[in-house]
């Protein structure tokens, strides 16, 4: 089958809006692959915080990028075979995750890292550019979004209930700025793509999210 004809379902949306669950869970159902591109951009940036390179230098951001050694084993993610899954999700790992998304060296050095995920039997693929940049000929686009008090709340419980401190206030200005610099970026900024289905999960349930995508999807060329 051409590459091109291999189903993608993109789920796109702002950080804690609860995409990352739903596109696990509708990638599940289905039996298609994965791919959580924010991981990409998290491992570059856990990968640039250890070894101390500057945040301004976007060439050797880029190169950190491009030389990452990845793995994904069910949901464990590793860099250069240790596994880093808790470490990436950090506050700190996400926060310059957001800055260095903004460089378009480091977004060009991911660019086929993420095509190459686009396998037999489908894709199922979360992130911020995923149906406007990366897969844009998607048979299904999804815009997945939430109030920022619903997001705050879901990110305090989720750090709560790993045992990590959290602060509400700290927590909303984090993800205020984050929207902020994923959605006014000059390039692949957070926007829903044209014919994106747009769906807000402020007062919903997962699996009622899942439900309507699964649904959307049935639809697909009906
Ligand atoms: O989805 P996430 O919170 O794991 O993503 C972390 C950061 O990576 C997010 O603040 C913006 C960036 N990102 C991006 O620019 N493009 C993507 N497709 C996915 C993530």
């Amino acid at each position: 089958m051409p590459t091109s004809n291999i189903p993608v379902i993109t789920i796109d949306g702002p950080t804690a809006s609860g995409k990352g669950t739903v596109a696990h869970k509708v990638a599940d159902k289905l039996g298609f692959h994965l791919l959580d591109s924010g991981a990409l951009y998290r491992l570059t940036a856990l990968q640039a915080l250890r070894r101390g390179t500057p945040l301004s230098d976007e060439h050797a951001l880029a190169k950190v990028a491009e030389h990452l050694h990845i793995g994904f084993t069910g949901e464990a993610i590793f860099l250069s075979n240790e596994n880093v899954t808790d470490a990436i999700r950090a506050e700190e790992v996400g926060n310059t995750a957001s800055k260095i998304a903004a460089l378009p060296a480091v977004r060009q050095a991911l660019f086929g890292l993420q095509l190459g995920f686009r396998k037999a039997p489908g894709l199922v693929a979360d992130g911020r550019d995923m149906g406007t940049v990366i897969f844009p000929s998607a048979q299904l686009k999804v815009f997945l979004t939430a109030s920022v008090a619903a997001r705050a709340e879901r990110r305090y419980k989720q750090l709560i209930g790993k045992g990590i401190s959290a602060n509400m206030d700290d927590l909303l200005m984090d993800l205020k700025a984050r929207d902020d610099r994923d959605t006014h970026r000059a390039i692949a900024p957070l926007v829903p793509a044209e014919g994106a289905h747009v769906l807000d999960t402020s007062d919903m349930t997962v699996d009622a999210a899942v439900e309507q995508v699964l649904h959307w999807y049935a639809a697909v060329g009906k």
